[in-house]
Order: C-alpha cells, then sequence, then structure tokens
C-alpha cells in the first residue's frame, strides 16, 4: 500500500529547526518505520535568504548524513522558500507546520498556524502560560486541527524501556523523585540578544531546560501505575536571578503527586549537571537512574537497594536503549504527528495535551513565585 507523505511547513531557520528538517528526511526504515513518510514542502523565515540556505544546506548532505536519503528521495522535490511565516501557513501544499522559533513566539505562531488550518507541531516550552496553551487547546478543537509539543525525549525507544520496568513493577512503589537538567551556557559570554538571556525572547533556564527534569517527571511518576493523581501540583519553588537581565539562572521546584511521592526539579543554566544522573526515582524495592543527558539520554540503571538481600533485585542492571543510528532524535515525535493525522486524530495519546497542561502548569507557578522578570507575563493571548 502506498503512503501518502505528510507535507512539512517549517517555521524558523534556527538550530533545533535544522535537526527537526534534517530527521524528516532520514529514511525511516532506518529507525524499524514503514508506515509514515515525511516531506518538506516550505521552509519560512524572517528572511527569504535565510530560508533559501537552510533548503540549500540540507540539499548539499554529505554521503553519510542521514538524510541524504530525503534529498535524493523527493523529501525536498516541491520545497518553496519564503521570507515570512504566514506565507508557510498559506501555502496549500502544507499539512503540518513545525514551530522553532523561540518560546515567546510559540503560541502566535502556532495560533496563526491554526487559523490557517494546518496542524501544529510546536517545540517546548509549548507556550508561555498555560492561559496561551488553553488558547490553542481550544482552537484545534474547533478547528479539529492536530497539535502536539514537541518533547522529543517521550518518543526515544530509552523513554519505553524506562516505563517497562516500571510498569513491571519490580522496583515497588515509588518513594521520591529527583531530575535536573543543568548547563552552562557560560551566560557572561552572550550576548544580551541570546535566547537564553534576553527575556522578551523568554530567557533563563526554566522555560527552555524545564521541560527535561519535567519529561522524566512525567514518565517516570506521574505514568507510574501507581499514581492516581493527575493535576500534581508544585508545593514549593526557588529561582535564581542572573542580574544582568532579570532572568533567572536556576529553578528549582517541588511536585507533590498526592498519595504518592515527592519530585524534586532542577534547572541550572550557569553549571554542568552531574553525568552519571539526569532522573532518579526511587522506590521501595530499588532504584532507577537515568544518565545525563536528559534530552537524549541513552542508557539507565535498575540498583538495588544495599540492605535487601533476598527477591529477584539483587543485582545491577544497566541497559542500553540509544535512539537509531543516522537521525538526530526528533524523527520519532514527526512520526507520532504523521500517525495520529493519518487516523484523524487531533491529540497525541503518548503527548496529550493534559500533561502539557500540567507541566505549563508548574512552570507558571515557578515563574510567579520566583523573582524573575518574566513573572506574571501571560504572552500573547488573546491578540
Ligand atoms: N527539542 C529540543 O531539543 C530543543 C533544543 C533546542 C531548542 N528547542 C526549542 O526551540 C526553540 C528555538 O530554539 P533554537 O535553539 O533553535 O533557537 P535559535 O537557534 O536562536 O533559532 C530560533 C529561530 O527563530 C527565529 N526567530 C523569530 N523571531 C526571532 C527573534 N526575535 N529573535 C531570534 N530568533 C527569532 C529565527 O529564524 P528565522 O530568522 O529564520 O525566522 C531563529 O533562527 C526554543 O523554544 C527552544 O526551547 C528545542
Amino acid at each position: 500500500m502506498s503512503i501518502k507523505p505528510l507535507r512539512w511547513g517549517i517555521i524558523s531557520t534556527g538550530g533545533i529547526a535544522t535537526k527537526y528538517a534534517q530527521d524528516l528526511l532520514v529514511d525511516p526504515s532506518t529507525r524499524e518505520v514503514s508506515d509514515v513518510k515525511h516531506v518538506i514542502t516550505a521552509v519560512g523565515s524572517r528572511s527569504v535568504d535565510s530560508a533559501n540556505k537552510f533548503i540549500d544546506a540540507l540539499k548539499a548532505a554529505k554521503a553519510d548524513e542521514g538524510w541524504g536519503w530525503g534529498v535524493k528521495n523527493g523529501g525536498l522535490d516541491n520545497v518553496k522558500g519564503y521570507g515570512s511565516y504566514e506565507e508557510v501557513y498559506a501555502d496549500p501544499n502544507v499539512d503540518i507546520v513545525y514551530i522553532g522559533t523561540p518560546h515567546t513566539f510559540h503560541h502566535r505562531n502556532a495560533k496563526d498556524a491554526l487559523l490557517a488550518g494546518k496542524h501544529v507541531c510546536c517545540e517546548k516550552p509549548f507556550t508561555l502560560s498555560l492561559e496561551e496553551l488553553d488558547e490553542l487547546i481550544a482552537l484545534a478543537k474547533e478547528k479539529n486541527l492536530f497539535l502536539m509539543e514537541a518533547v522529543w525525549t517521550r518518543f526515544h525507544p530509552i523513554a519505553y524501556k524506562v516505563q517497562e520496568v516500571l510498569k513491571s513493577g519490580k522496583l515497588g512503589k515509588p518513594k521520591r523523585f529527583s531530575a535536573d537538567f543543568s548547563s552552562d551556557f557560560k551566560p557572561d559570554q552572550q550576548p544580551d540578544s541570546h535566547r537564553m538571556i534576553d527575556p522578551k525572547l523568554g530567557g533563563g533556564s526554566l522555560l527552555d531546560m524545564g521541560p527535561y527534569p519535567s519529561v522524566w517527571a512525567m514518565l517516570m511518576v506521574h505514568h507510574h501505575p501507581l499514581n492516581k493523581d493527575k493535576t500534581p501540583k508544585v508545593v514549593s519553588s526557588y529561582q535564581s536571578i542572573y542580574k544582568r537581565s532579570g532572568v533567572d539562572a536556576s529553578s528549582r521546584w517541588i511536585v507533590e503527586w498526592d498519595g504518592l511521592c515527592l519530585g524534586n526539579l532542577m534547572t541550572d543554566m550557569t553549571t554542568s549537571g552531574f553525568a552519571d544522573n539526569t532522573a532518579l526515582l526511587q522506590c521501595d524495592k530499588g532504584d532507577l537512574v537515568v544518565e545525563n543527558p536528559p534530552y537524549k539520554p541513552s542508557t539507565f540503571h535498575i540498583v538495588p537497594h544495599p540492605q535487601l538481600s533476598d527477591g529477584d533485585l539483587t543485582k545491577r542492571e544497566t541497559i542500553h536503549a540509544p535512539v537509531h543510528q543516522g537521525n538526530n532524535g526528533m524523527a520519532y515525535e514527526a512520526d507520532e504527528c504523521a500517525r495520529c493525522i493519518a487516523r484523524g486524530e487531533i491529540e497525541s495519546k503518548r503527548m496529550p495535551w493534559d500533561e502539557s497542561r500540567v507541566v505549563q502548569g508548574w512552570f507558571d507557578t515557578v515563574r510567579n513565585e520566583g523573582g524573575t522578570v518574566l513573572k506574571g507575563k501571560k504572552g500573547t493571548v488573546g491578540q
């Protein structure tokens, strides 16, 4: 049976949009996928030159670069470069828009794309506030269009493997959780206009890095078979301020899954995280430790408690589950978009709106309790 390719329009030509576009052009069979196909039919940028350079760079793939397969097999045959995002939304050859702009534009861009009748896959953090997100969800429902936050890690092979272990029950009941994404961005060496520094671009550690401790919290605790609390709340939080621009240098927040356990979540843009551990779920029979980096780990460990000497959990176990070679790790979430759209679904079961809402709500609370300049900012809701 021939598969109708999903036709992507890419919004913006920055770092992550480049990686995403490359992954759309990788041979799906290299990740054992045979039910979906992707092509890129439009690239939109604030400058048409930048859009065309982006396309030319993709076309210039070397033989050993995974996306060269798509270039050779029609993945860019009908692509157009545009000097605005609006032209991508208006292009009848685009089915879905991928949004890779800085956080503060996600709501505006996603709303415009939905209003133009396009499905949307939007980078994390989904929006600047829960209010903005709720407006997008309402619009997707009204227009019957697919909408998903691009939390790529959820779709990685390791995410499913970690969950298999937790669902097996062999670690027992969760007792406490911690997760961290810290990386030294050397903020003092960055220009004021850098998106991690500039409050107008949603700068700071929380909004950029917070989705990662959060994704492991959702996968390991929220999805745990023993969790009954679907609206876990932040019970305490703190942000330290990067004085030059007033954004958060680091954020800490404690989440409570009522009746189950507490989670300690952390981001920091001034120092790197601990290499051997990005997320840790301690349970009553043993612990599960996921290695760094939180956005694309390939290894985790099952670690028995030293005081336990009987039962099946006596040996430390290490499990490797890397992303398939040849893709950057973003192809899996793109496949999810294609499958949902082919089935006529407007929401992903693996990345449901309610779970984006939980995490967006945490960020709202942390920002509002923290002393950063983003406090209280609601973004472009209603505009
Ligand atoms: N999933 C992941 O692993 C991952 C990783 C990194 C980033 N992200 C997310 O992706 C988004 C973009 O991050 P990035 O690292 O790709 O950023 P980036 O390299 O700075 O690229 C952002 C792009 O957005 C466009 N843009 C529109 N208005 C802009 C403005 N006023 N200032 C700067 N750029 C503007 C620009 O493209 P044009 O000039 O072509 O319009 C720019 O190249 C962020 O929300 C971030 O959280 C996700």
